[in-house]
C-alpha cells in the first residue's frame, strides 16, 4: 500500500526559490523505489506576493499549510520590503502559530572543506534553539516616537512551560548522542530573570538524566569557543536570539551557511514541522546560480528523518558527505569547485542514485 507524504513548499524570496527546487528534487529521488508518494503543494508567499496583493499569510493558506505532513521552506526576506514585515508576518508567524518550539540546527565539519579555522578539529554538534519565545515574541513598545525622548522597548518573554519543554528536549537529544554532553548557553550574569528560569529547569531536569554531562557558558564566551575549540560542543541549548546568532557562527566555521540545515519542530505533531536552510534569501546573489543548495537539501533530509523515512534521509546525508569529500579533494589540489546551484543539485542527486564506492 502506498503512503502519501504531503509537503507544503514555500520557496519564498531570493535564493530560496533556487535552493528549494534542488531540495525537492533530491527529496523525491531519495524516496524513489520506496512506497511513498510525495504530494507537494506550492505556496506563493513572500515578497512578490506581498507586492502583488498585499497579502503575507492569508488565513485560508495557513489552514491549508496545516493540512500537510511537513513544510519545506526556502528563505524569507527581500530588500524591497521593510525589514520585519515578511520575517515577522510570514516566517515567525509560521514558527509561532505552528508551535515550532524546537529550532534544531546541526553543525558538522567535513574534513578538508575550506573553513576560516586553522584547526577546525572534529566538529559535530547540534544547537537546540528555543523557537517561540524570548526576544522574538514581539512584545514591546515605542514611546515618544520620532522625538529625542524616544524609548524603544523589546521584551524577552520566557515562560516556565516554554523553558521546561525546550530544556527537556535538549536533555533527550543529549541522552541520544554518543558524547551525552549538554552545554546551556545564556547570559545569566546579566539577564538574571530569564537566565534564572533556564538554570532552574536545567538543574531540575538534569536529575532525570544522570548520564548527561552538563555545563554552562555565557553566550559571549560561547562565541569564542565556537572559533577556538568547536569540537568541545555536543548539544548546545540556548534561547531564540542567542541561538540565531550562534548558529550563523556555527555555519561559518563549518564551511559556510550554505551548508547549514535546520528543523523547526513541533515534537507533539499537533502541527506540521518546517524544514529550512538557516541562511537567508541572499538577494545579492539571487538569480545568479551561485547559491549553494546543500543546506536546503540537508534540510530535506531532516524532513525525511522527522517523518520516519530514515533510509531516504541517510541516502541524502551520505550523498552530501560524498559531495563534501569531492569538494575537499578539489580544494586540496588548489582547484576549488566552481558549480552552479543546479550543478551542485545534480551532483548530489547523482550520488543519491549511485552512492560513491558502492
Ligand atoms: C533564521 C533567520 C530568522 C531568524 C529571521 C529571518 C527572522 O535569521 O532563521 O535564523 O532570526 O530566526
Ligand atoms: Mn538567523
Amino acid at each position: 500500500m502506498n503512503r502519501e507524504l504531503k509537503i507544503a513548499v514555500i520557496p519564498g524570496d531570493g535564493i530560496g526559490k533556487e535552493v528549494t527546487e534542488q531540495a525537492l528534487r533530491a527529496l523525491k529521488v531519495a524516496l524513489e523505489g520506496s512506497e511513498v508518494n510525495v504530494k507537494e503543494t506550492m505556496f506563493d508567499l513572500g515578497a512578490a506576493r506581498y507586492h502583488r496583493t498585499g497579502e503575507i499569510l492569508p488565513d485560508d493558506e495557513l489552514e491549508s499549510i496545516k493540512q500537510h505532513d511537513a513544510i519545506l521552506l526556502g528563505a524569507i526576506g527581500d530588500p524591497s520590503v521593510t525589514p520585519g514585515i515578511l520575517e515577522r508576518g510570514l516566517l515567525l508567524n509560521l514558527r509561532f502559530t505552528l508551535d515550532h518550539y524546537v529550532n534544531l540546527r546541526p553543525s558538522k565539519y567535513y574534513p578538508g572543506v575550506p573553513t576560516p579555522l586553522k584547526n577546525p578539529g572534529d566538529i559535530d554538534f547540534v544547537v537546540v534553539r528555543e523557537g517561540t519565545e524570548g526576544l522574538y515574541c514581539g512584545e514591546g513598545s515605542v514611546e515618544n516616537e520620532g522625538t529625542a525622548d524616544e524609548v524603544a522597548k523589546e521584551v524577552s518573554v520566557n515562560t516556565a512551560k516554554g523553558v521546561e519543554r525546550i530544556v527537556r528536549y535538549a536533555f533527550e537529544k543529549a541522552q541520544s548522542r554518543q558524547r551525552k554532553k549538554l552545554t546551556w548557553v545564556h547570559k545569566q550574569n546579566v539577564l538574571q530573570r530569564a537566565g534564572g528560569l533556564y538554570r532552574r529547569y536545567v538543574e531540575e531536569i538534569s536529575k532525570e538524566y544522570p548520564q548527561v554531562t552538563v555545563d554552562y557558558m555565557h553566550v559571549d564566551a560561547a562565541t569564542i569557543f565556537l572559533v577556538t575549540e568547536p569540537s568541545r560542543f555536543d548539544v548546545l541549548l540556548t534561547d531564540n536570539l542567542f541561538g540565531d546568532i550562534l548558529t550563523d557562527e556555527a555555519g561559518a566555521v563549518t564551511g559556510g551557511v550554505g551548508l547549514a540545515a535546520s528543523a523547526n519542530i513541533n515534537p507533539e505533531g499537533t502541527y506540521p514541522s518546517m524544514f529550512e536552510p538557516i541562511h537567508g534569501s541572499a538577494p545579492d546573489i539571487a538569480g545568479t546560480g551561485k547559491a549553494d543548495p546543500t543546506a536546503a537539501i540537508a534540510s530535506a533530509a531532516l524532513l525525511l528523518e522527522h517523518m520516519g523515512y530514515a533510509d531516504a534521509a541517510r541516502l541524502i546525508d551520505a550523498a552530501i558527505t560524498d559531495d563534501m569529500r569531492n569538494r575537499a579533494v578539489a580544494a586540496q589540489s588548489g582547484a576549488q569547485l566552481v558549480r552552479t546551484t543546479e550543478q551542485i543539485g545534480d551532483a548530489i542527486i547523482a550520488l543519491i542514485k549511485d552512492p560513491a564506492g558502492h
